[in-house]
């Protein structure tokens, strides 16, 4: 029996990773789930999984939880929901992610935020399911040496980087990798009209259900662009041996290109289920809930290059890992502000990559070695940011 627990709980990682551990309650154990608001989303996860501790990133989502556990309680006859144990805070999620008691950890928290409670686990030797991109993007060495240091495993999440994952187990001679791409709900939008798209159009994903962020993501393409700097961390490449595919149907998840001229992809339905199953039951594999592919039914499948006018935040992604230091953090930093900005109605869909290729020229190029100026260099970037969006 392994202990796991979520960081997230209640995102839509969250929901998927629930319902694989659903599938197999003689595998898993829910040791503590975490969220930041959503209390009552987290009192019927409290409820159905009787967690030993459950972390509140929001102080005062703590005490409604607390207060809607004791209520519930004198309501019912099952008086076990209220032996869990509830925390606040930002400490308590690094607790969690390092406490003894637990094996795996589900890194599944959205943007910048998820990044000290995920390297808390890496620290603590943990199984570490790496949803949240984010971290790498931010932290990337220190990330990856805490792992190594400790002995912790990386097994990643991401559906693309899970793809090449399962490509590379146990194979040599790599030559290259590629990510594909769905394009997103604006692949066939001409980019005069991408100004004005509204918010409900951008995160209206094609393919996948996801949450705001990442979905505004993927509408203007930063979803790859995190994901190419993740995969530069997780599978040691440098830029030039990562490409980006466009491949609308979201059926085959990424490649491995070989010396001698194979190419090895990982395909499945656009399902999170799957990659999380693989990372929950690594090196084996299990039951997911996801059917298996009906490749005649999935046909055509297509595939080309992506447009980096028109996505410039891919562009600006690479660039920033060509760059290196503290630019790739500064760009997620920039990224996280505009997308708000944007779903916020303050700015609009193109205006997200203007802030951040300003940002960037703003930004002076550090290197970023320790946890102190990885923090302070994200906040110094938001503040930019942040400047750039007022005058917009
Ligand atoms: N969704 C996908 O299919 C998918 C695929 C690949 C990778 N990912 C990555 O997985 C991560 C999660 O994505 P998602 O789509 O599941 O996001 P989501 O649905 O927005 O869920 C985010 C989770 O993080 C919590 N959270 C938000 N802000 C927080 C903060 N400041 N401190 C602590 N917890 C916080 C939320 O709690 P509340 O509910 O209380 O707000 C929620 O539990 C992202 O890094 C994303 O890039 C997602």
């Amino acid at each position: 029996m392994k202990n796991i627990t979520i960081l997230g709980a209640t995102g839509s990682i969250g929901d998927s990773t629930l319902a694989v551990l659903d599938l197999h309650p003689d595998k898993f154990q829910i040791f503590a789930l975490s969220a930041n608001t959503n209390w009552q989303k987290m009192l019927d996860l409290c409820q159905k999984y009787q967690p030993k501790i459950v972390v509140m990133r929001d102080e005062k989502s703590a005490e409604k939880l607390q207060n809607g556990l004791k209520n519930s309680s004198k309501n019912s006859s099952k008086k076990s929901a209220n032996n869990t144990q509830i925390l606040a805070g930002k400490q308590a999620l690094n607790d969690i992610a390092a406490a003894a008691e637990t094996d795996f950890v589900m890194a599944a928290i959205v943007g910048a935020a998820g990044m000290e409670s995920g390297l808390a686990a890496a620290q603590a030797g943990k199984r570490v399911l790496l949803a949240n991109k984010e971290s790498l993007v931010l932290a990337g060495d220190l990330f990856i040496n805490a792992v190594r240091e400790n002995n912790a495993e990386l097994i990643p999440v991401d559906s693309e980087h899970s793809a090449i994952f399962q490509c590379l187990s146990g194979r040599s001679g790599l030559s290259k990798i590629q990510l594909t791409a769905s394009g997103g709900p604006f692949l066939h939008t001409r980019l005069e009209k991408l100004q004005n798209v509204s918010v409900a159009e951008a995160i209206n994903h094609p393919n996948w259900s996801m949450g705001r962020k990442i979905s505004v993501d993927s509408a203007t393409m930063m979803n790859k662009g995190l994901e190419v700097i993740e995969a530069h961390y997780l599978f040691g490449l440098a830029a030039r041996q990562i490409e980006v595919v466009i491949h609308p149907q979201s059926i085959l998840h990424s490649s491995v290109y070989f010396a001698d001229g194979s190419t090895i992809s990982q395909l499945g339905r656009a399902d999170m289920r799957s990659a999380i199953a693989y990372a929950l039951a690594y090196p084996q594999r299990m039951d997911s809930g996801v059917a298996a592919l009906d490749l005649a039914e999935a046909s055509p499948l297509e595939f080309y290059p992506p447009d980096l006018d028109k996505f410039a935040c891919l562009r600006l992604a690479f660039a920033a890992l060509e760059q290196g230091g503290n630019a790739c953090a500064a760009l997620n930093a920039a990224n996280e502000v505009a997308v708000d900005g944007f779903l916020n109605g303050k700015i609009g869909f193109l205006d997200i990559a203007k802030i951040i290729e300003k940002t960037l020229e703003k930004m002076p190029n550090l290197p970023v070695d320790n946890l102190q100026n990885i923090l302070e260099n994200d906040q110094k970037s938001r503040q930019i940011a942040l400047e750039l969006l007022q005058k917009l």
